[in-house]
């Protein structure tokens, strides 16, 4: 696909349920020290701690002066009502959210996510003003026989029904394999690469040239400080959803830092 140099990286902390709302505001504090104004100016950062963190994260960085985005794990796609336990987008704007991650594999898997779901998620969230990460990706017996592509492109066509291409520009789509997940198993960079250029053209296809050569398009799965440089320099890769590496502020400063690294 087409290698656009207009597209800023996205390097996201998805911390999923980890840290307290103390530990919260350390690792946010540490991770202000050990990110740079060079790489902030070179790359976007967004964190995504669990729902009760998140008030407190806000306040340090507006507070501090923090240019880290917020971000969330989720939300419901209604606007309020009867959903215990759930958290409305509007509540997520109006903590100063700017990114949330939608149709994450350990939502869909454990707790019953499908894709109109997700599809209603994408929408509420754009419908708030904030923008969606859009997990798709494969499991290893989806990709042992050979329909890792096929599983990615339902997922899309599923999850952005609907979804205007004026909007899908500015979305944000991470390619997660399943099996990489948190198994230390990094998809090869040449499988991750195809998959990401396949996102690309996908998009392409759905919602023309233009929202595809805007789209970003992160990596997640086992991305460590070793591995960051050679995957984030891929064209089609324009940044990464990193889970246990975000739980350490070296490790996730190493990542965001991947363009002074070598690949
Ligand atoms: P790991 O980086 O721990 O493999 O997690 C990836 C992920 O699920 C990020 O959303």
């Amino acid at each position: 696909m087409t290698e656009s140099t207009t597209r800023r990286p996205l390097v996201s902390g998805n911390w999923k349920m980890h840290m307290n709302h103390f530990e919260a505001l350390k690792l946010v504090q540490e991770l202000s020290y050990q990110v740079t104004r060079d790489d902030v100016d070179a790359v976007d950062i967004s964190v995504h701690p669990p729902f009760t963190d998140i008030r407190t994260v806000q306040t340090a960085l507006e507070s501090d002066r923090i240019p880290f985005f917020l971000g969330a794990q989720h939300c419901h796609f209604e606007t309020s009502g009867a959903f215990t336990g759930e958290v409305a987008p509007s509540m997520l704007a109006k903590l100063g959210v700017v990114y949330v991650i939608a149709g994450h594999s350990e939502r869909r898997e454990l707790f019953g996510e499908s894709d109109e779901m997700v599809n209603a998620k994408v929408k509420a969230i754009i419908a708030n003003g904030m923008t969606p990460i859009l997990c798709v990706g494969e499991t290893l017996e989806e990709r042992e026989a050979g329909d890792a592509e096929s599983k990615v492109s339902g997922q899309l066509k599923a999850c952005l029904a609907k979804v205007k291409s004026t909007e899908v520009g500015s979305i944000v789509i991470a390619y997660e394999p399943i099996w990489a997940i948190g198994t230390g198993k990094t998809a090869s960079v040449e499988d991750a690469q195809a998959m990401c250029a396949f996102v690309r053209q996908t998009v392409a296809e759905m919602f023309g040239a233009d929202a595809a050569n805007e789209v970003r398009i992160q990596y997640g799965g086992s991305v460590k400080p070793v591995n960051a440089a050679e995957l984030l320099t891929q064209p089609d890769i324009d940044g990464a959803l990193v889970g246990g590496a975000a739980l350490e502020a070296e490790s996730f400063a190493r990542i965001v830092q991947y363009r002074l690294h070598d690949a």
